[in-house]
């Protein structure tokens, strides 16, 4: 059969942190000869067919069930309903599609919708879960799962095999407090409901990076690390060449992020993103706010349009000559621009990865799911950051402590030490994901297997 005639449907949960690196992994795909299908709501259709490069997927809008801008009334309502809406929209596209000259081979789906599998199996087709989280995040979450991992957990640490010693703060947050988001611990540990039934696991990560809980992972499953799905040309930075910005909607402030930080001096800037969905409190935003303004760098800060509101008074004038507030930007192009001297992150496991990726020390300060453990591995596996510290029962970081771990990642021994680590992740990466790397072994063997099916 020919590559071109091997239709893969990608299927996204349809939050920007999952769509950007399934986005990425779908061009990939379909560089290789495939033809891609990337199955998303309608909110998000558009931004992605303006995010096209030179490997058009296409896009199949689908249902979640709910209008344009209604809002559910909570996140177990939203979850039932997708599933069932998008459960029997999936269905439909792929018998319409079998019907048609290109019909799906294979299905690719988010990790938390297992019911994807379900569905696809049903239609006789096979299917492979992607995990956009850290492979030691599954892992804890697998040990949960299946009652090998008790929870509450008892004591101050918890242990699981080919991972350091982690105490209750560095475990996902769904997991050390359990009762805070019950229906989404259930949707995170559901992604083990029928993994067996599945070809094999995609995880975005790289074999070095979590090595020891990889080959784990790899000793009972056929588990695949194919990341970090970040495109060649910021791994090579090339910046000269064509940009990708992902899922950058309508590739916001672009030339305002470029242009202020080609007037910094190399590293001097702290950029400063805490994602998609996390959503600091009022008085974390002032203490934050009046960190950044105490430090000594230049900083770059991304406050959604929703979050701005929470911004001290005048915090945009009086900071003028130190700072750029912006409500999007273009993340990749910002951390491998030379003048980014570190990035304030709440640990999502993208940008965790795109940093470890471009070579940037981070000063983390995660916030909920996975961060923490995320958090716990940038600062004392991988030695490329420094967590901040909360000094209050409530968790409010002080902008003292704020102003401190910026200057320890961007100044002194400690930074520089940071630094030599980041530009050896960065190496690293870049190994894994070119050509012979293990990743791109992995998509290669992963391909093949499907043709062959
Ligand atoms: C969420 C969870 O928080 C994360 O932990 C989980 O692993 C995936 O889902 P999110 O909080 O949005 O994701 O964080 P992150 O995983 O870091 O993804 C954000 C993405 O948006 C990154 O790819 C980042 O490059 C992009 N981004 C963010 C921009 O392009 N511009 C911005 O201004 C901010």
């Amino acid at each position: 059969m020919e590559r071109s005639d091997s239709h893969i449907l990608v299927f996204p949960f349809p939050t920007p942190g999952h769509i950007n690196p399934m986005l990425q992994f779908s061009k990939r795909l379909a560089s290789m000869g495939l033809r891609v299908t990337l199955v998303t709501t309608q909110p998000n259709t558009k931004p992605i067919e303006e995010a096209q490069s030179n490997y058009p997927i296409h896009i199949e809008p689908i249902s979640d069930g709910f209008q344009p801008g209604e809002k559910a009334q909570s996140v177990e309502v939203y979850l039932e309903k997708f599933q069932k809406v998008a459960s029997q929209s999936l269905a439909q596209l792929v018998e319409k599609l079998a019907r048609s000259k290109r019909p799906i081979k294979f299905i690719v789906y988010d990790s938390v919708m297992p019911w994807a599998l379900d569905t696809a199996q049903e239609l006789g087709l096979d299917g492979a879960p992607f995990y956009t989280q850290s492979c030691a995040v599954s892992a804890i979450y697998y040990h949960v799962s299946q009652g090998m991992m008790k929870i509450p957990i008892e004591g101050k640490t918890a242990s699981f095999p080919s991972m350091p010693l982690l105490g209750i703060n560095d475990l996902p947050s769904f997991i050390s407090d359990m009762d805070s988001y019950p229906s989404l611990l259930r949707l995170v540990l559901g992604r083990f409901s029928n993994f067996r039934k599945a070809k094999c696991l995609l995880i975005n990560t790289f074999d070095m990076l979590e090595a020891e809980v990889v080959k784990w992972m790899g000793s009972q499953w056929p588990v695949k690390t194919i990341g970090p799905t970040i495109p060649s040309m910021y791994l090579d930075k090339r910046l000269e060449d064509d940009k990708d910005y992902g899922l950058s909607p309508l590739n916001l402030n672009v030339d305002a992020c470029i242009t202020w930080l080609d007037a910094r001096d190399i590293g001097s800037v702290v950029y400063v993103s805490f994602g998609s969905l996390a959503s600091l409190g009022e008085e974390q935003m002032e203490e934050l706010a009046w960190g950044l303004k105490r430090s000594k760098g230049y900083f770059l800060w991304v406050v959604r349009e929703l979050e701005e509101q929470k911004l001290p008074s005048n915090f945009i004038e009086n900071t003028a000559d130190k700072g750029l507030v912006v409500s999007w930007c273009p993340q990749l192009d910002v951390l491998a621009h030379k003048a980014v001297g570190c990035f304030m992150t709440h640990c999502g496991w993208n940008s965790t990865l795109e940093a470890l990726s471009l070579g940037v020390p981070m000063v983390v300060m995660p916030q909920w799911t996975d961060q923490m453990t995320n958090a716990k591995f940038v600062a004392d596996v991988w030695g490329v950051g420094v967590r901040v510290k909360a000094s209050d029962e409530k968790g409010i970081v002080k902008r003292e402590e704020i102003e401190e771990c910026i200057r320890e990642a961007m100044e002194g021994e400690r930074g520089k030490e940071m630094k030599r680590n980041a530009e050896r992740w960065k190496e690293l990466a870049k190994e894994a994901a070119t050509e012979g790397g293990s990743s791109d072994k992995n998509i290669e063997e992963f391909v093949k297997e499907i043709l062959c099916s």
